[in-house]
Order: C-alpha cells, then sequence, then structure tokens
C-alpha cells in the first residue's frame, strides 16, 4: 500500500486533485466513484480551480457517488445529491446524464442498489474510487462488520456515524436519517484504482488500522491491504499513529511517500 503524508489539508487535496486530474489525462471517459463529506471539500474545490484556470475537461467522465441517505429529498441541503451539485458538479463540465447518485428516495431501495451495480458495470467498471474514512474505518457507509463480499445496498448507519453526521444537519441534528444506500466493499475493491483521503487527528487510529491492522471486517478499510493499487493521501495529523517506513522517499515539498 502507498501512502503520501502532505504537510497539511490544501496539499492533500491538490495531490489528490493531481491523480483525479491525471487520471482524466490518459483517459477522458474515465470512470469515478465520488465520495462526500468534509474531507474532499479541498479536492473538488481544487479541481473546479483546475476546470476553470487551466482548462481540465471532465465533459466525458462518468460519477458515481458511494452512497446517499434514504429518505431525504434531493433538494434537502444535507443530501448527497445537494451536496454534490452544490460543490462540485454546478461549477465543472461533468455532463449530467453521465452522474449517478444512489436514489434514497425510490420505494424499493434493494431493485435501485441493484439497477446501480448494472450501471456501473455497463460503464465499464470503476477506474478511480476516491474515498473518505470514517472513524471506525468506514468506507463509503459500510460499516465495521460489513461483509467484504457486499455490493450496493441499503443499510444502516452505525450511532458513530450519525453522531458524526449531525454537524451537517444544523439545527435538528435528530433529523439525520438512519439509512443509507452505499456502494459495496467489493464494488469498491473492483475498481482499478482507489485513493483514500484523511485530514484530522480523528482519523489517525482508523489510519493505523487501515495500514498495519490485521485485515478484517471489524475495521472496513483493512481490506484495501488486499487491493493492488491503492494510495492512502494524508495530512501529518491523519499519519500521526503511522508506523515510519523503511521504503520511504520525498516526492516534492510538503509531502513524502512511503510504501508499506
Ligand atoms: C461519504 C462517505 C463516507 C465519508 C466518511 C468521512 O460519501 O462515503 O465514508 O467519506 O464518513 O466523512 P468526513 O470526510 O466528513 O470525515
Amino acid at each position: 500500500m502507498k501512502v503520501i503524508v502532505t504537510d497539511d489539508y490544501e496539499i492533500m487535496s491538490r495531490e489528490a486533485a493531481k491523480v483525479v486530474a491525471a487520471e482524466v489525462k490518459s483517459k477522458p471517459d474515465s470512470v469515478f466513484a465520488l465520495p462526500t463529506g468534509g474531507t474532499p471539500l479541498g479536492l473538488y474545490a481544487e479541481l473546479i480551480r483546475m476546470h476553470k484556470e487551466e482548462g481540465l475537461d471532465l465533459s466525458k467522465v462518468s460519477t458515481f457517488n458511494l452512497d446517499e441517505y434514504i429518505g431525504l429529498p434531493l433538494n434537502h441541503e444535507s443530501s448527497y445529491h445537494y451536496y454534490m451539485y452544490d460543490k462540485f458538479f454546478n461549477h465543472v463540465n461533468v455532463s449530467e446524464d453521465r452522474v449517478r447518485i444512489p436514489n434514497g428516495l425510490i420505494e424499493n431501495p434493494e431493485e435501485e442498489s441493484l439497477a446501480y451495480e448494472w450501471a456501473i458495470k455497463r460503464a465499464g467498471g470503476i477506474d478511480l474510487a476516491v474515498l473518505g474514512i470514517g472513524r471506525n474505518g468506514h468506507i463509503g457507509f459500510n460499516e465495521p462488520k460489513t461483509e467484504f463480499g457486499s455490493l450496493t445496498r441499503p443499510i444502516y448507519l452505525a450511532k458513530r456515524t450519525i453522531e458524526a453526521n449531525a454537524r451537517f444537519f444544523g439545527e435538528d441534528p435528530d433529523s439525520v436519517p438512519r439509512q443509507a444506500i452505499s456502494m459495496g466493499i467489493r464494488t469498491i475493491m473492483n475498481s482499478t484504482k482507489i485513493i483514500l483521503l484523511a485530514s484530522g487527528a480523528e482519523k489517525a487510529r482508523a489510519i493505523n488500522q487501515t495500514v498495519h491492522g490485521p485485515v478484517t471486517e471489524m475495521v472496513p478499510s483493512s481490506v484495501l491491504q488486499l487491493h493492488p493499487d491503492c494510495t492512502l493521501i494524508l495530512d501529518e495529523a491523519a499519519a500521526d499513529e503511522l508506523e515510519p517506513s523503511a521504503n520511504g522517499f520525498v516526492p516534492g515539498p510538503g509531502t513524502r511517500t512511503m510504501i508499506y
């Protein structure tokens, strides 16, 4: 597993944007899995800058979001539909007919999940999955004890995740949905490439377990040790509990790379 440790959140976001941009340049019709949450905000801002100032062309990419809450109206300010258009899609030239986010309002979430898997297959599979990580090691909304063989499906959020997400629900933290539709672990692991971003001390333990811990369904992100092309892009605080690596090098200012 490759780990890029950066001096701060801004450099982390820029490093992640470079990976995304390189993917688009080498394959303009790349298929992405995309996260929401606090962590990727800097990445989306940097991609918007690259689009506006450097002509990064996203017109042929396809995107699949990792997850969406069940039961929130699409225009609800805390829905992931709203987030993705507000923070990213409205500011770049991603084509709307190539954007897919699970529909958490549909009557039959199982059917929606199946259709989502088929849509990913029809698009040719995911070329690059961009992930965040929960404090409990969740990726997408695959909480501890999720089977590694899982595909897209409706899930119940862990109590810790509901508490962590309450910050996005302003005045009414009790309104955080309890259920979501999430890509499964196998869906994510089938991606050709994966990058996982983490920032801040509250992620340090989960990152330690992801890199050094046993591969166990109790820490869903630990499965990434088994992926042939996975890179963690971290800030210093998130990397704080990592053992030093014998295979380290410094590729440029503000970053160092370690191979585990
Ligand atoms: C969201 C997602 C989650 C988040 C994780 C971290 O689409 O898939 O796994 O990446 O909960 O969230 P933040 O970045 O808000 O700490």
